[in-house]
């Protein structure tokens, strides 16, 4: 290991302290801008429901080429709103992958509705849609409970087998909730995330691609009927003067102060895509040849939130890498079904391309601020990592 350690520290000092993802330095680019969206809403006072919230969720439809956004609180409420809407609960099968953050396991339970984990593509990490049909399979052949949903996941970044999934939903009679927490930006057949499902949950947790200074979410539709019961559930259920429940419903508002910040950095999102995906495009010319990268299915594009790899030794080669000044993350190491909460739902198969991708992956650095000089440093640390593990 320490051939790692030497090669990389001649060359460390040069490219400075590499981040892993720089808020820092997108602080610095839009800050003036943001200090003054911030006094225009401490001079309106509407923090909540103010006037940036319209704004967003326009600016948000636009952008993905969905029929309406809805601002709400979190990915999390994103991606219970729909469900709540559709009146999944009790009784009902949601197909998902465990290969995936807690929160698409959480809002599935939270419903009522029991999750049934399905395997992922050991190319993409994403849904694998035989798998899935497997699943519906064995699930209508038991007869216990009705399968209702799926929630594909669309992990870094890359937008999951959506022409395959629809196929299988529409034939099943399955609702389509896309969870595109990590995927804003992504596209498939020159389609944005947010318009290739009936319905898409986002994330705007400070460390997304497009993140807030807070916790924020949106989800997008296709048509206005979804809209209007999203905007009524996410403010406890009211009607449309919000005197009385109509429906059953949480607070799951975005407050305003969020709004103008996502509003400050949508403005800039696009350079910052072209950016990370120039990063992602090299990384993947250095290191496909020595690990296994995130391959996109045919017209697909990553939004590029992270980017992850796996390797064999991974342990030996993040700990070389950390030693080298390279901060590195997992994103999973434990795949929902072995989690204590999720235990119960665990397939009694197993899901083994889950399990051995958990067992090797590993993210590098991803942000736009990333140096041409730290990105031939991360790849050197790497190949070097590898060689010596
Ligand atoms: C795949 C996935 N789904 C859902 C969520 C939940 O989003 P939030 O943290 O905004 O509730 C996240 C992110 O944190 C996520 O990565």
């Amino acid at each position: 290991m320490n051939s790692v350690v030497n090669l990389t520290l001649a060359k460390r000092t040069q490219v400075g302290d590499i981040a892993f993802i720089d808020l820092k330095a997108q602080q610095r680019r839009i800050r003036p801008a943001i200090e003054k969206r911030l006094q225009a809403v401490l001079d309106h006072g509407r923090y909540i429901a103010g006037p940036e919230i319209e704004e967003l969720e326009e600016a948000l439809a636009e952008r993905t080429g969905a029929k309406t956004a809805t601002a709400c609180a979190s990915g999390t409420a994103a991606l219970v709103i729909p469900l709540l809407a559709r009146g999944i609960g009790p009784g009902d099968v949601v197909f998902a992958p465990a290969f995936t953050y807690n929160a698409t396991a959480n809002a599935i339970l939270l419903t009522g509705a029991t999750p049934v984990f399905v395997d992922i593509d050991p190319a993409t990490f994403n849904m694998d849609p035989a798998d899935l049909q497997r699943r519906i399979d064995s699930v209508r052949k038991e007869g216990r409970l009705q399968p209702s949903a799926v929630i594909p996941v669309d992990l870094f970044g890359l937008p999951a087998d959506y022409r395959a999934i629809t196929a299988i939903a529409e034939r099943e009679a399955l609702f389509m909730l896309a969870d595109g927490a990590q995927s804003f930006g992504g596209e498939l057949d020159g389609k944005q995330v947010g318009n290739l499902a009936p319905a898409t949950a986002t994330s705007f947790f400070p460390g997304k691609a497009l993140g807030a200074y807070g916790d924020a979410g949106a989800i997008f539709s296709q048509n206005a009927l979804d809209r209007e019961r999203w905007t009524s559930i996410r403010w406890h259920g009211t009607d449309e003067a919000r005197r009385e429940s109509i429906r059953v419903g949480f607070n799951a508002r975005m407050d305003t102060f969020q709004a103008t910040v996502l509003l400050e950095k949508l403005a800039i999102f696009d350079d910052e895509l072209a950016a990370r995906r120039r990063i992602a495009a090299d990384y993947n010319e250095r290191l496909a040849g020595v690990a296994r990268v995130q391959a996109p299915i045919e017209g697909g594009l990553s939004g590029q939130a992270y980017y992850s790899l796996c390797v064999e030794n991974r342990d030996a080669v993040v700990k070389a890498l950390n030693e080298a000044g390279v901060p590195t993350a997992i994103y999973y190491s434990t795949p929902l079904h072995l989690m204590p909460a999720f235990a119960d739902y665990a397939p009694s198969t197993g899901l083994p391309v889950t399990e051995k991708t958990a067992s090797e992956i590993f993210a590098l650095p991803m942000h736009a601020y990333l140096t041409p000089q730290q990105v031939d440093y991360i790849c050197e640390a790497v190949l070097a990592a590898i060689r010596a593990a």
